[in-house]
């Protein structure tokens, strides 16, 4: 019976997968945990229809292949659809099957891995079927900020089955292989009278770069598989530990005189924040999360003497790094994960503002910044910021200010630190003068300098001690490790309460 299990929906289906550039469910296991370490459960799970047919078409393991594993050493639990037998389709038996490792794997405390490739729910079966769905919804939300859940899409997730890899922590797509979409292509036509293929509606690409569904879009499953797993690397295994922390090669007092020359003469000139990143962490420690969405502002994971931190910084080579609806979104929920996690949380800034304009205010930019502020303010894990140049306005409160309670807040001595950019303010403040003035031009000029020698720079900030220190540019990284360590025992709390009521 094990070896016929094996075989799934037969050689011809295993085939055809194959032909499709997919592996089956089986060899996605065996690619991802350490060798001979996977227990499989419940292989010999068969269907209960017997609506069309259904009762002689019974396959081992109905559909899909679950049980426990190491990745590198660290338990997980996982399933893995299988696309061969009834498309990988969701009945009542693989449902169960799924909520047995996922209630498991809270119990123990170890991350959930979903290697999804299916057809949606099993049609024959019909409510039995989508209640299925639903018990698997309900346990990704009691599970989410208790252990980490990951949703690889390899293949079709359509219908209400995307809302589990959305309601997980990260979600991986293969690149040309796989789609998802609430409503498929026949339906968008039927409705909208769009024609768009699979891939142009909820390929990999598109809910990367897009709608920010997918945080990696993977060249290949070969290449999920190994982002899946750097990816745990970061992580502890529940809410109740620590990431495991990696000793490093990278020397802790390595400076970079780089740095002190990175930022540019002209304040409107753009660099590349993940230079900074880069030249700070560990040497190639860097996992960038979300990388083609919202890219004005960069987040992901690096160890920084050898401990796992999550990094949130405004990208200035991107419009200008200013914080709009999506890349508030993104860093809020990037911010609540690492918090869930006791992850802490580096950076950087160098932001102008929030992004102006009709339809970001339209689209609700204020409770989207929200989102950002609300998820700096209520994280208690340690908290970092380094302002690399501008802070403006309410983006100097959000972005982990002293305020919300960063607990340890530097400034590089380029740093900007002001309600606004100096012409700005003096077309505000000094409206009159300059109607009145000769040559109305030169004044707008003398009083921006004026101002900006009064206001650009972190000594305001640095005299009340909303800024820590004042750094030189190439000590970061020692400073930074020094400051994390000094961080390791912080304990903060928030106030009792069910939970609270982020700006969704
Ligand atoms: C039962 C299914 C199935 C399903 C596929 N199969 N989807 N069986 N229930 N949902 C079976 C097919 O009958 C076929 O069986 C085998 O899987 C492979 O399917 P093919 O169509 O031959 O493969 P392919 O051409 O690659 O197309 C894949 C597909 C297509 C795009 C996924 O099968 C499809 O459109 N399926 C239906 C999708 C769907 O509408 N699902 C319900 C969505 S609503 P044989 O025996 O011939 O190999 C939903 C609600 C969730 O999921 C609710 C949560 C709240």
């Amino acid at each position: 019976m094990r070896a016929e299990a094996a075989k799934g929906g037969g050689d011809k289906r295993i085939e055809a997968q194959h032909k499709k550039g997919k592996l089956t469910a089986r060899e996605r296991i065996e690619l991802l945990v350490d060798p001979h370490s996977f227990e499989e459960f419940d292989t010999f799970v068969t269907h209960r229809s017997s609506d069309f047919g259904l009762a002689e078409k019974k396959i081992l393991g109905d559909g899909v292949v679950t049980g426990c594993g190491k990745i590198n050493g660290r338990l997980v639990y996982l399933f893995s659809q299988d696309f061969t037998v009834f498309g990988g389709s969701l009945s009542e038996a693989h449902a169960e099957k799924i909520c047995k490792i996922m209630k498991m794997a809270m119990k123990v405390g170890a991350p959930v891995i979903g290697l999804n490739d299916s057809g949606g729910a099993r049609i024959q079966e019909g409510v039995v079927s989508l209640g299925g769905y639903a018990d698997i919804f309900l346990l990704n939300t009691l599970a989410s900020g208790v252990v980490p859940q990951i949703s690889a899409i390899l293949g079709p997730c359509a219908g209400g089955a995307v809302y589990s890899p959305a309601i997980t922590d990260f979600t991986l797509m293969t690149k040309g292989t796989s789609y998802m979409f609430v409503t498929g292509p026949n339906v968008v036509k039927t409705v909208t009278h769009e024609q768009v293929t699979s891939e142009e509606l909820g390929g990999a690409m598109v809910h990367a770069s897009k709608s920010g569904v997918s945080h990696f879009a993977c060249e290949n499953e070969a290449d999920v598989i190994d982002k899946l797993k750097r990816l745990l690397s970061y992580m502890p295994q529940n809410n109740c530990e620590d990431a495991p922390f990696i000793e490093t090669n990278d020397p802790l007092d390595r400076q970079d005189e780089r740095l002190n020359a990175i930022i540019p003469e002209n304040p409107n000139q753009p660099y590349d924040i993940k230079e900074v990143i880069n030249s700070v962490i560990d040497e190639g420690t860097f996992l960038e999360v979300h990388e083609e969405f919202a890219q004005n502002i960069v987040v992901g994971f690096a160890r920084l003497g050898g401990r796992s931190i999550g990094i949130i910084a405004n990208q200035p080579a991107v419009m200008a790094g200013v914080l709009d609806i999506n890349s508030s979104a993104k860093g809020a929920r990037f911010i609540r994960f690492c918090d869930c996690f006791n992850i802490p949380l580096l950076t950087f800034e160098d932001v102008p503002g929030f992004m102006p304009g009709t339809d970001q205010e339209h689209g609700g930019i204020i409770k989207n910044g929200a989102k950002l502020l609300y998820a700096y303010c209520e994280a208690t894990v340690p908290k970092i910021t380094v302002i690399t140049r501008k802070a403006y306005g309410g983006a100097y409160d959000v972005m982990n200010s002293k305020h919300v309670r960063g607990d340890m807040n530097y400034a590089w001595p380029s740093a900007e630190i002001a309600v606004m950019g100096a012409k700005g303010a003096v077309e505000i403040i000094f409206k009159g003068d300059i109607a009145n003035a000769a040559d109305p031009e030169a004044e707008v000029q003398k009083k921006t300098d004026d101002y900006a020698d009064k206001f650009a720079h972190p000594y305001i900030a640095a005299a009340r001690g909303y800024v820590d220190d004042v750094i030189e540019p190439k000590s970061t990284r020692p400073r930074l490790i020094r400051a994390f360590e000094m961080l390791e025992t912080k304990k903060d709390t928030n106030p009792p309460k069910k939970h609270g009521n982020i700006p969704l």
